[in-house]
């Protein structure tokens, strides 16, 4: 979407930000699909506010629907339902954000003109100057799930998962997610790549465990940094950094990245080793197109299919893999920290479903690999059902699969689940497994 410049200034950025908000949770559109369009309508130094009042919203919005039920009796329906996400628009600017008690209530009440729902301005006034004076943000209820900012189905399942750490989990998951880079080694040195970084005077700090990385101290537009459009680093989080090392892919090996897309870990894995063979196969035509630009900005090349993975008989030459990642469709539930809409838009049923497509996926692709030869299997998922007990069920079923031994395992567990905040990183699994033949053992 092209953006009128003088539109710009006559945008309502509450109206806005809380038309966004209805879209995530009333329509169930990713952020990813309707905030960028939003904010390319308001000028730079608004974006971000946009940004961070809907995952704000997004990130404590059992508690803001809990102040929400004690001020409003009747829950408003139809055309005047987007009046209620503005409304916790209002009490997230009063209770979490440093905006002026005043600015909160008038130029929230002023949105409604903008939304079409002018004869609301009287209630959301009326409900703004309650919530101010009856303190109703430091009334906070008993409820542990409606603190925790998650939603039932999952603060359940993560309170069974991980009951001695859930407090600590809960508190990792609400916190905003640093920006991690990806320095391209094949374009720039690590150290050449961080003194263009000082000489701009923007701070980082190095992580010991990821060779690559540099984890920036403020948010900043990425696009800005020295030598985006060269393609001298990627955005990729520490977790997912790991893929590379944990695939450890030699010279000349014919590797599978499956479940390819946008190409993090497929530019990663380019980056790691010289003359890979490598395919990453997508079955999203549209975001298979983000890993051609992907890998076009950093210089890497790679054989690009689309097809989906538990059908290989459509898209397979025949030729076993020595390597394969399988970074396979999953919850999402370890990166809320950074797409808090996620926690909205998957639903208890969806994992389930997610378990079955990940149990074809790796049934299918394991004849695909050479005997001897590794699977990576890895989820940014915190659930166990997706991680570890995919992981103990597929092992159970198929004979020659087993534990790659080398591969540092949770205690009792296959495979290594990482928690949000661990070491700064998102939420991510991965299993390491090598198929054994019959000289193999
Ligand atoms: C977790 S994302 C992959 C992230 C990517 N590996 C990276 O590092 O940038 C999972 C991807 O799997 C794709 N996908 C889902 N089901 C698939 C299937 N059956 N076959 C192939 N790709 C699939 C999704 O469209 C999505 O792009």
């Amino acid at each position: 979407m092209k953006a009128n410049p003088n539109k710009r200034t006559q945008r309502n950025l509450r109206a806005d930000a809380a038309t966004v908000i209805f879209t995530i949770l009333e329509k169930g559109q990713s952020a990813r699909e309707c905030l960028p369009a939003m904010q390319e309508l308001h000028k730079d130094q608004d974006k971000a506010w946009l940004q961070e009042m809907v995952y704000g919203v997004l990130r404590q919005l059992p508690l803001l629907q809990y102040w929400l039920r004690a001020l409003l009796e009747t829950p408003l329906k139809n055309k005047f339902k987007i009046t209620e996400h503005l409304i916790l628009l209002g009490f997230y600017q009063l209770a979490f954000s440093r905006v002026s008690q005043h600015a909160a209530v008038s130029e929230t009440v002023e949105a409604c003109r903008s939304l079409r729902v002018e004869s609301m301005r009287g209630l959301v006034n009326g409900i703004l100057r309650n919530f101010i004076r009856n303190e109703t943000s430091q009334q906070t209820p008993s409820d542990e799930q409606i603190n925790s900012g998650l939603p039932k189905w999952l603060y359940k399942r993560l309170a069974v998962a991980y009951p001695q750490s859930l407090t600590d989990l809960i508190q990792q998951i609400e916190n905003k997610a640093p920006i991690w880079l990806r320095v391209n080694a094949k374009k720039i040195s690590s150290r050449d790549f961080q003194q263009e970084l000082s000489q701009k005077g923007i701070e980082y700090t190095l992580s010991p465990q990821h060779p690559h990385a540099l984890i920036l101290n403020k948010s900043v537009d990425v696009t800005s940094l020295p030598g985006f459009e060269l393609g001298w680093f990627a955005v990729q989080d520490g977790a997912a950094q790991l893929a590379a090392a944990y695939l450890e892919p030699q010279t000349h090996d014919n590797i599978l990245d499956c479940c390819a897309a946008p190409g993090g870990k497929t530019g990663h894995l380019l980056e790691v080793t010289h003359d890979l063979v490598l395919t990453a196969l997508e079955i999203d035509m549209q975001r298979a197109s983000k890993i051609e630009e992907n890998l076009a900005r950093l210089g890497h090349q790679a054989t690009l299919l689309i097809g989906d993975a538990s059908q290989p008989q459509t898209w397979w030459d025949g030729k076993q893999y020595d390597r394969i990642l399988l970074d396979a469709p999953c919850s999402a539930t370890g990166i809320i920290r950074r797409h808090p809409d996620i926690k909205w838009l998957r639903k208890a049923s969806d994992i389930q479903a997610l378990v079955t497509i990940q149990h074809d996926i790796l049934d299918a692709l394991w004849p695909l690999l050479k005997e001897g030869g590794i699977l990576l299997y890895a989820t940014c998922s915190i659930l166990p059902e997706e991680n570890h007990q995919q992981m103990a069920a597929f092992l159970a079923r198929t004979a020659n699969a087993r534990l790659d031994t080398s591969f540092k395992h949770d205690a009792h567990q296959p495979g290594r689940q990482i928690l949000p905040g661990e070491q700064q990183m998102d939420g991510f699994y991965y299993c390491r497994l090598i198929k054994s033949g019959e000289n193999l053992g």
